[in-house]
C-alpha cells in the first residue's frame, strides 16, 4: 500500500524446542507507515522482542510476509538478509551490546567496516554521527568506560551509521535511571524527524509509549491498537 513503509501479512512465528511448540503470534497483519513513529507495548513474554527480530531480519518467522516497500524480506537469502539488517534497518538493543574493549568510534564504525567501506572513509562518518548525539568529545574513550546514557547514545550513533530508514529499538531505555531515559527518548524524537526515520520502539513505559504517533499493544498473540 502506498505510504507503508512496512507491512506485516499474516504474521507468525512457532518456536519449536522439544516436545512442545510455542506460538508467540499467528496471522498477524499490520503496517507502519513511511515516517510514523509507533510504540509497541505489552506483558513480559507477549512476544514483542521476537516480533523486532522478524521486522529487523534477525529471524525468519515460521509463517507470513515483511514487505520493506514492495519487497519481502522473508524471500531473501542469507546474505541478502544480512545485506537488508546492514543496510536497511538500524538497530538499538540495550547497552551491553556494545563492544567494551573498543572505543566509541570503532563501535559506530562497525556497520560500515562490516559493508566493506574502509577506514579511512568509515572514521569521519562515524564522527559525524557521535557529534548528532553529542558525544564526539568521548570518541576515543573505550565504551566499557562510558556512563550508562553516554553507552546508549553510541548505540544511537552506531545505529544510524549506514543511513538506515528504519529504526527497531527493543527497550532503549530499559537499563537507565529516568531522567536520563528521558534524555535518550528526547535524542530518539529528535533523530527520527530530523532524519524523517520510520521507528518502532518497545518499552514498558507508558509515559515514553504515549509519546509515539502510535501504540501497539501484543496480547496472547494478538496486536490491538492501545489508547494509554
Ligand atoms: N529462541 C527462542 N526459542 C524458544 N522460545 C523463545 C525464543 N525466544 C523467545 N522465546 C519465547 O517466546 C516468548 C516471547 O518472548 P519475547 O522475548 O519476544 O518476549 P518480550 O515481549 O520481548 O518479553 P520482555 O518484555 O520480557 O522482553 C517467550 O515465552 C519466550 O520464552
Ligand atoms: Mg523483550
Amino acid at each position: 500500500m502506498e505510504g507503508a513503509a512496512i507491512r506485516a501479512v499474516n504474521l507468525g512465528m512457532v518456536y519449536r524446542s522439544g516436545e512442545a511448540d510455542l506460538a508467540v503470534f499467528v496471522g498477524l497483519n499490520f503496517e507502519v507507515a513511511r515516517g510514523e513513529k509507533l510504540a509497541l507495548v505489552g506483558e513480559s513474554g507477549a512476544g514483542k522482542s521476537t516480533l523486532l527480530h522478524l521486522l529487523g531480519g534477525l529471524d525468519r518467522p515460521t509463517e507470513g510476509e515483511i514487505y520493506f516497500g514492495q519487497k519481502d524480506i522473508c524471500k531473501l537469502s542469507e546474505s541478502g538478509l544480512a545485506d537488508f539488517r546492514n543496510r536497511e534497518v538500524g538497530f538499538v538493543w540495550q547497552i551491553h551490546s556494545l563492544l567494551a574493549e573498543f572505543t566509541a568510534l570503532e563501535n559506530v564504525m562497525m556497520p560500515l567496516l562490516i559493508r566493506g567501506v574502509r577506514k579511512e572513509a568509515a572514521e569521519p562518518v562515524a564522527l559525524a554521527r557521535l557529534e548528532e548525539v553529542g558525544l564526539h568529545n568521548r570518541a576515543w574513550h573505550r565504551a566499557g568506560e562510558l556512563s550508562g546514557g553516554e553507552q546508549q547514545r553510541v548505540v544511537l550513533a552506531r545505529a544510524l551509521a549506514g543511513d538506515p530508514q528504519v529504526l527497531l529499538a527493543d527497550e532503549p531505555t530499559g537499563s537507565l535511571d529516568y531522567r536520563t531515559g528521558e534524555m535518550i527518548m528526547d535524542l530518539l524524537e529528535d533523530l527520527h524527524r530530523a532524519r524523517g526515520l520510520t521507528s518502532i520502539h518497545v518499552t514498558h513505559n507508558l509515559n515514553f509509549a504515549k509519546r509515539a504517533d502510535r501504540v501497539l499493544r501484543l496480547d496472547r498473540g494478538s496486536l490491538e491498537t492501545a489508547y494509554v
